[in-house]
């Protein structure tokens, strides 16, 4: 790849996720809705953005926030209408934003017609779009496994006599991708939404949609005697025959791109998954989350880390993709702690953090997926009791933390560090009631930095993370070199700086991060004969960084 021509509109743009629940409400109820992402186009415009995946918006009960569907050809009404969205995806595309759909494909909500008639009986049509099977001997679960939101993966079933499998929460039944009907049933939603003109698709949660052959009992990892449901089923052999043929039935011959939800692929694998011979055009894999949170992804257990054991996952995922697929950038999303709390292990402010972050992220190779309100440094939020949150999983990571023998302060203080919640406060778009997000009562509460955190305070402050975020998004998509130059970390061994290269033909740009808040120094032969071109807290002098300073040379 020489230039930045050769590559296709998502590789060269901006992506963003908004999180719809949270993001501006015009209907004055407190939550977010779909007219209130229209309403914010011009917003995203100026930021770069050239593609929206919005979380799922579809009819649901809400248990995970629409992570349960219920009806996928309908829009919930807490969100707008059908006409709402059909508007959106008309008015972005007028400015060269396209919307992408999140496609929750691994299971439905209970309340999914499918599954109504499926827990009836073992003989009705729908009876095998689900994963059921019968109670050991004694009347206990087929399995040990522990679902994803804590407690057993298993649900008893009175009505039909059987139990039904759950990856993540009880209300959240997991399909049976075995079944050619349920395959076709998810291809003909998929191609629903590809014909209204969405720009691509976010897949939710891919690894887990082939089941093993055999289910049986694995070794007890907790005190609660189960085994992650994620050890047992992850990433199965012939997983990715399902997924060829998703791909031929809904991405070939349209000009979109797939992303999929791939916890649990390991950089290694990603050939596989992306890329000419891959299913997808993207995967989001969770290798440099790992590193703050732990593998496993338990709240309650310490973690250690270093920042080169980040610089390490975030360069394997480079060189994995530097020959073949695309590599989608991300510090957030609406599952994760806010980034300045998660990627650092020093105490300062907060917008420089957000700075740094933001130079690596659009400056970086491959795709840049912001999340809302990243660009605006959001810290986590303060949660005063487990009462506070709303989300499904941190209430089970809560509990869990508790068979574990932690405090209640202990355990909310895991929560306070790692819940999704931190993620999924109301976008602070000025310093009015509710943070100008809503002129009711917001669902969850608004974080307590709104009055001088907020978008309408930051586009008034040149040096604020939104304005850098700004500047560094015009820069990327002007500059080939960004776009498509090859990318080669500099500084390996530094436990203070990330930085690398991109290349071009002659160009060449060097983004140096100093994750620290010491000033470093580094050799200033690595950017010899380029020049500054943006710095974080406008101080620019070659082979010296301020703390928690980031500078681009080119
Ligand atoms: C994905 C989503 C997460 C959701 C889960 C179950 O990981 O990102 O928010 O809870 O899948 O659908």
């Amino acid at each position: 790849m020489t230039n930045s021509g050769d590559l296709t509109w998502w590789q060269k743009t901006i992506a963003y996720e908004v999180y719809p629940k949270s993001f501006y409400d015009t209907a004055a109820q407190g939550t977010g809705t779909i007219a209130g992402i229209t309403a914010k186009l011009d917003y995203l415009q100026a930021l770069g953005v050239g593609a929206v995946w919005i979380t799922p918006c579809y009819k649901s009960p809400m248990v995970d926030n629409g992570y349960d569907v219920a009806d996928y050809y309908a829009i919930d009404p807490s969100f707008g209408t059908m006409e709402q969205m059909d508007e959106l995806i008309a008015r972005g595309r007028e400015r060269g934003i396209r919307m992408v759909m999140d496609l929750v494909f691994n299971h439905t909500s209970e309340q999914c017609s499918w599954f109504v008639e499926s827990r009836k009986s073992s003989s009705n049509e729908y009876a095998d779009w689900y994963i059921w099977r019968d109670a050991k001997e004694d009347g206990s679960a087929p399995t040990n496994w522990r679902s994803i939101f804590g407690g057993s993966a298993w649900e008893w079933c009175e009505e039909r006599g059987q139990y039904y499998l759950h990856t993540f929460a009880k209300q959240q039944p997991d399909l049976n991708w075995e079944n050619p009907e349920v395959r076709k049933a998810l291809f003909d939603i998929a191609n629903f939404w590809a014909d209204k003109g969405v720009g691509g698709f976010r897949i939710d949660a891919i690894t887990y949609i082939k089941k093993p052959p055999v289910f049986e009992d694995g070794p007890a990892d907790g005190e609660d005697g189960l085994y992650p449901v994620h050890a047992a089923t992850a990433n199965q052999p012939g997983i990715l025959d399902y997924l060829h043929e998703f791909k031929a039935a809904v991405r070939d011959g349209r000009d979109i791109f797939m992303v999929g939800e791939a916890n649990g692929v390991a950089a290694s694998e990603l050939g596989q998954w992306v890329g000419d011979d891959g299913v997808f055009d993207l995967l989001f894999e969770f290798s440099h989350m790992h590193v703050p949170m732990g593998e496993a992804e338990i709240w309650c257990r310490p973690v250690t880390w270093e920042l080169t054991d980040l610089k390490r996952v975030l360069a394997a995922s480079q060189e994995a993709t530097a020959t073949n697929g695309w590599y989608p950038a991300f510090f957030e999303n609406h599952d994760q702690p806010r980034s300045t709390v998660n990627f650092f292990r020093c105490d300062g402010p907060l917008a420089a953090k957000a700075k740094v972050l933001g130079a690596v992220l659009l400056t970086t190779r491959g795709t840049p997926f912001l999340y809302q309100g990243e660009e605006l440094g959001y810290g986590n939020a303060t949660w005063k009791g487990v009462g506070e949150f709303d989300d499904v999983q941190t209430h089970a990571q809560y509990d869990f933390a508790k068979t574990e023998g932690l405090s209640d302060e202990a355990a909310l203080a895991a929560c306070t560090r790692f819940s999704r919640d931190n993620a999924r406060t109301p976008m602070q778009w000025d310093a009015s009631e509710n943070a100008g997000f809503s002129t009711a009562r917001p669902w969850l509460p608004v974080h307590d930095d709104y009055a001088t955190c907020n978008v309408a305070a930051q586009e008034q402050n040149d040096g604020s993370p939104l304005q850098w975020y700004r500047r560094l998004a015009s820069l990327r998509l002007n500059t080939p070199v960004l776009l498509a130059g090859a990318w080669r970390e500099l500084m390996e061994d530094s436990e203070q700086v990330l930085a690398f290269e991109r290349t071009l033909g002659d160009d060449r740009m060097v983004t140096l991060a100093n994750f620290s808040n010491e000033p470093v120094t580094y050799d200033p032969e690595l950017v010899a004969g380029l020049s500054p071109i943006a710095a974080s807290e406008g101080i620019a002098a070659p082979g010296r960084l301020g703390p928690l300073e980031a500078v681009i040379w080119g």
